[in-house]
């Protein structure tokens, strides 16, 4: 188990685990205190983690679909074979819940075991080329190449997942990957950078490097990477995006998802479904269920289910597995937050729960009454926090959901398939759920959002579509090919 006793953690620096000039602390967001100790990558670790991936580019295109399958299953077996371990790291360094961290622990390995897969399906294909008389007597072939080097910035609020839907699709694609994962939760990464090592990936193709602002953004920067996948806030994503030069740039970026429930739904269902998207790890998901639009004659006693689930949950302690819900990342963010509300309830918002805070505790929080301007409506609020909102034409709330800067998910609670049709068509999203809440999220789905919420397609399948390129084969039969 790791542990503030033992010496700090090694940094994962092309495929070895060393110490570094800079130590970097963490600290518990639920107790404040330090709870491991580990390293900030400085240049030289930087130039050998790069390097490294450069020079593994040829051996990681070489590497035999059995090895990569075999790596990435390994990898998923040991995350599982690691779970106690893992969860307590995360509920130590990003206050996540237990409950909640084992939920991610599952899903990671589900992320390793779903890239194996997909390691053994990459695309290729068979073309004509005599689809007009210039190409007579030719035919071609499609295969994919990895791009190259991947650089990859992590959040916090996955310590575990978000980092394997970076790292695991680079393996399958055959992509060395430089990772630097979130300052705030670097352990759960450098646990999962053991993992992946045990698992016999060739040295060189991960380096897992903590590092201050300045060396994220090398990463961004460096023109030898020839990809940037980059999770976190649409402000620094699309700075990102202005930054990378030539290489191509895959964005995760934050959401206020929207939740629309109609007079036929199951109102119940719903609201249980809404109270677990709006609080779950403190509602800091980029799928966090934020706006909820009610169709007038369901809204009352939605509100009525919604409040009594959402008390039934046990706030507190992380390392406890009863806890439901704890702390958020920082007493800055709560803050934020909690300035946010204020402002919505002096503008006229109605506070329906919640409001309070302690440290980094924010109280999970109902409003309605809102008005589009403000911040709890307008931002990403990243936060247990939900507006609840009546509805009387469904054709408008679906454009209220859409009167958003993002575009990353969206929720529907209907039986009406006419009305599921029409949200599908119309809502400017890449995801629409189904009596489902909009934080809803399949490993293997594609992942990502239109407008502010990114660009580009997470899940390991639509990664490593990212993470290749085609290159054709054009033959002449006269030649005998
Ligand atoms: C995110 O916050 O973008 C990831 C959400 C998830 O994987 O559930």
């Amino acid at each position: 188990m790791a542990d503030i006793q033992q010496s700090p953690h090694p940094i994962y620096v092309a495929g070895e685990f060393k110490t570094a000039v800079d130590t970097l602390a963490v600290f518990s967001p639920y107790t404040q205190q330090c709870v491991f100790r580990t390293f900030t990558a400085g240049a030289d670790e930087y130039e050998a983690a790069v390097t490294a991936a450069c020079a593994a580019r040829r051996s990681m295109r070489d590497l035999p679909v059995y090895e990569r399958f075999r790596i990435l299953a390994e990898t998923a077996q040991g995350i599982l074979a690691h779970r106690d371990e893992l969860a307590v790291i995360m509920a130590r360094e990003a206050g996540k819940p237990l409950k909640t961290a084992n939920t991610e622990i599952e899903r990671a390995a589900q992320t390793f075991q779903t890239a194996a897969e997909e390691a053994k399906r990459l695309p290729g294909e068979v073309l004509s080329i005599d689809w007009h008389r210039s190409g007579l007597h030719k035919d071609a072939i499609v295969n994919y190449f990895p791009v190259g080097a991947v650089a990859a910035i992590t959040p916090f609020n996955f310590p575990l997942n978000l980092v394997a839907h970076k790292i695991a699709p680079a393996i399958a694609a055959g992509c060395p990957i430089v990772v630097k994962p979130a300052s705030k939760t670097p352990i759960t990464a450098l646990t999962l950078a053991k993992i992946i090592d045990r698992a016999g990936l060739p040295k060189g193709a991960l380096s897992v490097l903590p590092m201050d602002r300045a060396g994220g953004n090398r990463l961004v920067t460096d023109p030898r990477f020839a990809l940037l996948s980059f999770t976190g806030s649409a402000e620094n994503g699309w700075k990102m995006k202005q930054q990378a030069g030539k290489k191509k740039v895959l964005l995760e970026l934050g959401g206020n998802a929207a939740l629309i429930v109609s007079q036929d739904a199951d109102v119940a269902a719903a609201a249980a479904k809404a109270v677990e998207g709006g609080f779950t790890y403190a509602g800091q998901s980029c799928i966090h269920t934020q706006r909820i639009y009610v169709e007038r004659p369901v809204f009352e006693p939605f509100v009525s289910h919604f409040l009594d689930t959402m008390v039934k949950w046990v706030i507190g302690d992380p390392e406890k597995p009863d806890t439901d819900l704890s702390v958020m990342i920082s007493e800055r963010h709560a803050m934020r937050i909690e300035s946010w509300v204020k402002e919505a309830v002096a503008g006229g918002a109605t506070l329906l729960a919640g409001g309070t805070r302690q440290g980094c505790l924010y109280a999970p929080t109902v409003l309605t009454g809102v008005h589009r301007g403000m911040k709890v409506y307008a931002q990403e609020a990243f936060a247990p926090l939900v507006v609840i909102e009546p509805f009387t034409d469904f054709k408008v709330a679906v454009n209220a959901v859409n009167a958003s800067n993002f575009g990353l998910q969206a929720g529907l609670f209907t039986f009406d398939s006419r009305q599921i049709r029409y949200a599908f068509q119309n809502l400017d999203v890449g995801g629409v759920l189904v009596n489902e809440a909009p934080s809803f999220r399949a490993d293997h789905m594609p992942y990502g959002g239109v407008k502010d919420s990114g660009l580009g397609r997470e899940g390991p399948k639509y990664a490593m579509m990212e993470m290749l390129e085609p290159k054709i084969l054009v033959t002449d039969h006269r030649s005998g090919l």
